[in-house]
This record gives structure tokens, C-alpha cells and sequence, in this order.
């Protein structure tokens, strides 16, 4: 078994004059969770080396049992606005196709809002989470699982997932990796550009058919890119383009 919440190795890592503070824990229940219940300071990174209940979007469970997985959580600051936490999970997003890109010299792409697929299959997560306090964002906390050096996956997410060891034979140093992925996230924090206008460089379904999973039910859309403030455009099969906040898309596509 883990060892308890007060056992962790302490490490910095700098970039941009940014004191990235990290605490890295063999055991935890989930990193956002500690995170969002903690009063750490911004840029404080948590770090698990397992997760008992890892959480995923929508309620999902992200499983975090093996070790050789990269399970993370950045304290975040608390003067963003609803506007640009949409904004944030896309660059975050970006962030991660740029730093596997450049640790593995292979291209991944988005699956809109911010799984990052392999070839189709996952291979990394987004959970961006916020504390309330009446109306104000008191506390937001980026939550990251990348399936980095794992040799296996999980049976019941076989056929959608997958690890870049898997796919490259190649192992990296986690730290190593975060380092690499928290240079390419300043910079795209501090870019202050349009993220809608790079969308077709970065996702899996640029102007593709998708099947669009909302409230229960599943349609069939073209996907035509996102807004500057992060919803996703589909266009049904009379030509009506809408806007969408909320829902996914499914992996059943080309099944
Ligand atoms: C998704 O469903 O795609 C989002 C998965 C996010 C998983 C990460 S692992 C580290 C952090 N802590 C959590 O409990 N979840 C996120």
C-alpha cells in the first residue's frame, strides 16, 4: 500500500522566471482533488505516482494504477473567467501535441474539447476544474494524465487507448517530460492569438464526419472548427452549422 498524504519528495522547476513548485506523492486519491482541497500557491504541481480515483470528465474514473503514467495537477491562477478556462483546456491541449511532438517526433491531434489521440486512440487526458466562491473562481486546477511508459493497458479501454511506449518502444523520464510540456504551456499561456484559427492544424476531425454524443443521444455532424472562446462547430446534414459547450465526440466513428 501508498504511503500517507504527508510523504512526498519536494522539486522546483523554472521557466520563464516561473518557480514551478512540485510535490510528488507515491499515493493519492486523485492530484485535482488534492489540489482543489489544498491551499497551495499558484504553480504549485501535484504528483502522484498512482491515483486510488483518479478522476476523469464527466464523472469518469481516469485509471492511474500504473506507475509508468505521468498523473499531474497545476494550481492554477484565480483571476481567470469562465472565458478562459474554455480557452485554457484548448492551449493545454496544444501544449501537449507540441511537447509529444517534440519528445517523440510523432504527431498526435486533438479530439475536441482536449483528448489527445494517437492514431485515434487516447493516449492523454484534460481535466480543468474550479473552485467557486459565490460567483468568483477561487481556485482552478489543471489536472493532466498522459499514458507515458505504461507496457499494458487496461483491458476495458483497449480498443481506444493507448500509451506511447506502446506506440514509439520509446521510454522517458517523467519529469523529464513535465519539464519539456510546462515550457511549451507557458508559452502557449502567454500567446495571446486566436486558437480557433490554428484548430485545423491541431485537430483529429478537421471538416471529418463525427458522431456527437450530447444528453444521451448520438448524430452525425461534420466538425468545422471552434470558436475563439473554445465551443466546437458541427454542421448537421442539411448545412446548419451550431455551436457546442457541452458533449463529446465519441470514438465510435469508422467502427
Ligand atoms: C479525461 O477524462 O480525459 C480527463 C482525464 C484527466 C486525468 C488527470 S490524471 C491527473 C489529474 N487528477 C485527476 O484526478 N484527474 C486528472
Amino acid at each position: 500500500m501508498g504511503k500517507n498524504n504527508t510523504d512526498f519528495s519536494y522539486q522546483e522547476i523554472v521557466v520563464d522566471d516561473i518557480i514551478f513548485r512540485l510535490y510528488i506523492y507515491e499515493i493519492l486519491t486523485s492530484t485535482n482533488q488534492f489540489a482543489l482541497d489544498s491551499s497551495l500557491d499558484i504553480y504549485s504541481i501535484i504528483i502522484a505516482n498512482k491515483q486510488l480515483k483518479g478522476k476523469g470528465r464527466q464523472g469518469r474514473t481516469w485509471i492511474s494504477d500504473n506507475e509508468g503514467n505521468l498523473y499531474f495537477t497545476i494550481v492554477l491562477d484565480n483571476n481567470e473567467n469562465i472565458r478562459t478556462l474554455f480557452r485554457l483546456n484548448i492551449i493545454t491541449a496544444y501544449a501537449l501535441c507540441d511537447t509529444i511532438k517534440d519528445v517523440y517526433s510523432v504527431n498526435v491531434n486533438v479530439k475536441w474539447p482536449n483528448d489527445i489521440l494517437y492514431n485515434g486512440k487516447k493516449i492523454s487526458g484534460i481535466l480543468l476544474e474550479a473552485k467557486m466562491e459565490g460567483n468568483k473562481l477561487n481556485r482552478i486546477v489543471l489536472g493532466v494524465g498522459i499514458n507515458l511508459n505504461a507496457d499494458k493497458i487496461a483491458d476495458e479501454i483497449k480498443n481506444r487507448a493507448t500509451t506511447l511506449f506502446l506506440e514509439t518502444g520509446e521510454k522517458i523520464d517523467k519529469l523529464e517530460f513535465l519539464k519539456r510540456f510546462l515550457r511549451h504551456f507557458i508559452k502557449w499561456k502567454n500567446w495571446d492569438g486566436d486558437i480557433d484559427k490554428l484548430w485545423d492544424k491541431y485537430s483529429a476531425y478537421y471538416n471529418k464526419e463525427i458522431s456527437f454524443h450530447y444528453n444521451n443521444s448520438i448524430e452525425k455532424f461534420i466538425e468545422k472548427g471552434i470558436t475563439d472562446d473554445g465551443a466546437l462547430i458541427i454542421e448537421d446534414k442539411k448545412g446548419v452549422l451550431k455551436k457546442v459547450y457541452y458533449g463529446e465526440i465519441g470514438y465510435d466513428f469508422g467502427n
